[in-house]
């Protein structure tokens, strides 16, 4: 049976589609001062999938997936799969200054007192944050997924990270594509500021695509978008794993002059057009 929460409804609908089985129906709501309730619905098997992502609110939606993991287990489930496609508190896995709270390890305790057996994350910010679980975690791959959008989509496509971080990604899809790819150099100097060095690169005429893992404030999308404009990419359209899209992000890429972003629906937006069910699927059918 899978279990979603309320920041993964759809989601949790299409992996249940894939896996031929039971959704379950739940309650959420609010108390008028703000805290969570929920109540589970319908007829409880033994074993059981909880979908549910981290994102903005961050908190709110973490302590109702604790709710979700202690209730199943005080209800008598046994084996509970966890499937959390953004993982909230992703990007504190390490302490870089004294006395800073490491945020991710603490999310992964949690996770683990509250009932998960097995974790199921989709490109966690960092991929050693699996080794903070002492139960299996597995950080999946959305560059499938977003490989097949992009094929179906253009004709002559070339793969741009807009940093070296996003690299892998770039690499990953253009194996995927046999096209070429390559990278930007980005210089993070404040959370809403980056700063993007020019470099030559051969897009001239060519379909571009951006692709990072995640769209925060959209800064560092805008200066790459403008760099493959400047160098006379035919059309550049934005990917992305998780559109986290603070605030005015999307229409601040939009005039860049991009043509078109889309995004997986690990978060649920308006430019999520991919979906991560399937990879989700085959990876909860194999363990
Ligand atoms: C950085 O490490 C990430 O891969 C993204 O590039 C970053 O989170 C994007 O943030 P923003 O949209 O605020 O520039």
């Amino acid at each position: 049976m899978i279990i979603g929460g309320s920041a993964s409804q759809k989601l949790a609908a299409k992996i249940a589609k894939e896996l031929k089985t039971t959704l379950i129906p739940i309650e959420t709501r609010k108390f008028p001062d703000g805290e969570r309730y929920i109540r589970i619905k319908g007829q409880l098997e033994d074993k059981a999938i909880v979908v549910q992502s981290t994102g903005y609110p961050q908190d709110e939606n973490l302590i109702e997936l604790f709710l979700i993991l202690k209730n199943l287990k005080s209800m008598g489930i046994k084996k509970i799969k966890v499937v959390i496609p953004y993982f909230g508190y992703g990007r504190q896995e390490r302490r870089f200054k004294s006395g800073e709270a490491v945020s991710a390890t603490i999310i992964s305790q949690l996770l683990e007192f509250a009932g998960a057996d097995k974790v199921f994350c989709v490109n966690l910010h960092e991929n050693n944050i699996t080794d903070f679980f002492k139960i299996p975690a597995y950080d999946l791959s959305a560059m499938p997924p977003i490989a097949d959008y992009i094929q179906k989509t253009l004709e002559n496509p070339v793969i741009i990270a807009p940093d070296k971080g996003a690299l892998g990604f770039a690499k990953e899809i253009a194996e995927i594509l046999n096209c070429g790819y390559d990278y930007l150099e980005k210089t993070r100097i404040s959370p809403e500021v980056v700063e993007t060095k020019p470099k030559s690169l051969d897009i001239k005429g060519k379909e571009a695509v951006i692709i990072d893992d995640i769209i925060s404030t959209g800064g560092t999308i805008v200066n790459a978008v403008k760099i493959l404009k400047e160098h006379g990419a035919s059309k550049v359209l934005v990917s992305c794993v998780h559109p986290v899209l603070v605030e005015d992000a999307l229409l601040k890429i939009f005039a860049a002059g991009v043509d078109d972003v889309v995004a997986t629906d690990t978060l649920q937006s308006e430019v999520s057009v991919i979906s991560v069910a399937s990879i989700i699927a085959e990876a909860l059918k194999k363990d």
